[in-house]
């Protein structure tokens, strides 16, 4: 096969399609050459922890949204490759939580089983995709940042898997120019032990929100204050964190809410999301998206409607995540092997697209969402050899954890979950969460 697929990110998406070629050519089918182009110096996307913000030392933005103590938000159930167990990476059972090394090191053991890294250009950003009509190729312009050159080659395919958690969504609010603290976005954020003994704005409800705050409040902070632009998150919060209406402005240090109400803070923390972010793509081939479930464009969540031999991966909101962008990086191989047909009329991609957007509007909770999610992953699974698994268990995961979140915020993570592959229940952590301050591998794996 003289075909050449291009891999823009070898974070857990791009990895997902590596492995997914990997497979195929394990079990003897012929496979097109596969470049992975990365920006940064290793793989592991968003996992790969950096205490770098702003830019790189190459000038390049850093990719990197996670921070020091980040536990895994969700149940490892919910994530678990199916092809790649926990267990087997582990060797043992292991809590239901991981903090980032640990998940680090699992996306990290498969792909080295499969022996892909040497497909992988590291230090090289994609500066340009352009498709040429006539001969039907993209051309992709790489900058090797190590030799700080520019050079361009072609592809039969393109795969954009550079995440959408990166480019930060900053909103202004009046009175930041003159605040006597630090404002910032979740994106800097690094090291919870930053606002021990301070008083923290947090602006948004979601993850981000949830999360730094309670990172803060577990390391010490004097005080929490959430302000929310739609609803309050609702959990019991511990005494020190209360939640607010949105904020009008700042002036000095203090604060004002829509209520009238005013707080005095040491820093705020904008935990306002991020934006769908291709520079690099030209135009006509730029994915355009809110932050949903169905992403918009992308015909089966990732065939670019407009272009039907680009694809996107990982682009929806995200409950389920690994095993989700493994489903779509098969289902993406098997377009590209011939394996599946996709319709050649334009409007029966947008079709299915549409299908899927009055399906999300029709949800009416996050159980409908997380339902979902796991129906879309099945159905792309039972399309390719991707190892089919128990989609139902997880979700079980997933609606336990959910249960466990509004028993108790501040120990959900203490609890242990079935997976969906070995139908083994995952045993408590050794520490409750908030005693834990140890967040490396380690520790984590010690019974
Ligand atoms: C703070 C935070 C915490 C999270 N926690 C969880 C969690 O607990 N559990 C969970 O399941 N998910 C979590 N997520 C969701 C996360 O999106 C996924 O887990 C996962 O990292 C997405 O993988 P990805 O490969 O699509 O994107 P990313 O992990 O963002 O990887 C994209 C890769 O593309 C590279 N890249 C970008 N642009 C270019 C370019 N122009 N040229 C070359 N390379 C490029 C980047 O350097 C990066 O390596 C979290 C997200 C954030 C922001
Ligand atoms: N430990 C972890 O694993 C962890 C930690 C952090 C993040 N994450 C992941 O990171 C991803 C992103 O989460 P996120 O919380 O950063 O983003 P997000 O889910 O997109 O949420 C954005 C939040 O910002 C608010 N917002 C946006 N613009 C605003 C404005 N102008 N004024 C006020 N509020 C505004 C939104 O409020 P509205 O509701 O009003 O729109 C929403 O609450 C998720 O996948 C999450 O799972 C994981």
């Amino acid at each position: 096969m003289s075909k050449r697929v291009a891999v823009i990110g070898a974070g857990p998406s791009g990895l997902a399609q590596l492995r997914a070629f990997q497979s195929a050519k394990e079990k003897g089918a012929e496979i097109p050459e596969v470049v992975c182009f990365e920006k940064q110096e290793d793989w592991g996307g968003l996992w790969r922890y950096t205490w770098r913000t702003g830019l790189d030392e190459f000038g390049e933005p850093v990719h990197g949204s996670m921070y020091r103590y980040l536990w895994s938000n969700g149940p490892k159930e919910g994530l678990e490759f199916a092809d790649y167990y926990f267990e087997d990476h582990f060797g043992k059972p292991i809590a239901s939580y991981p903090p980032r090394a640990v998940l680090f090191d699992y996306i990290e053991g498969r792909v080295k089983k499969a022996g892909v890294r040497p497909w992988i250009r590291f230090r090289s950003p994609v500066r340009h995709v352009t498709h040429d009509d006539a001969s039907g190729m993209f051309t992709v312009t790489v900058h090797d940042l190590e030799k700080d050159h520019e050079y361009s080659e072609d592809f039969d395919h393109v795969v954009v898997a550079s995440g959408h958690f990166s480019t930060p969504n900053v909103p202004h609010f009046d009175g930041f120019e003159s605040f006597n603290g630090r404002v910032l976005h979740a994106h800097d954020f690094r090291d919870a032990m930053e606002f021990k003994d301070k008083d923290i704005l947090i602006i948004g409800t979601s993850y981000s929100a949830e999360d730094i705050g309670s990172q803060c409040w577990k390391y010490g902070c004097k005080s929490v204050t959430v302000s929310h632009r739609t609803a309050p998150m609702g959990y019991k919060w511990p005494d020190n964190w209360k939640e607010v209406p949105l904020l009008q402005k700042v002036e000095k240090n203090t604060a004002y809410f829509k209520d009238g109400t005013t707080a005095e803070v040491d820093a705020i923390i904008l935990c306002t999301g991020y934006l769908h972010h291709f520079p690099f793509m030209e135009e006509s081939l730029k994915l355009r998206t809110a932050n949903r479930l169905a992403a918009a464009n992308l015909y089966k969540g990732v065939v670019f409607c407009d272009n039907p031999k680009l694809f996107y991966l990982g682009m929806q909101d995200q409950w389920y995540t690994f095993n989700m962008f493994d489903a779509q990086a098969w289902y993406v191989r098997d377009i590209i092997l011939g394996r599946i047909d996709i319709p050649a009329d334009k409007a029966a991609l947008l079709a299915d697209v549409k299908a899927r957007e009055d399906a999300e509007d029709a949800l009416e909770d996050d159980y409908g969402c997380i339902r979902y999610q796991g129906a879309y992953t099945q159905e792309l699974i039972d399309e390719t050899d991707y190892p089919s698994f128990d989609i139902e268990a997880a979700n079980q995961a997933f609606f336990e954890w959910k249960k466990h979140k509004k028993e108790n915020i501040m120990t959900f993570r203490n609890h242990g979950y079935t997976s969906p592959m070995t139908g083994n229940k995952a045993p408590p952590h050794h520490t409750p969460w908030k005693d834990a301050l140890d967040d490396s591998l380690e520790s984590y794996l010690q019974t």
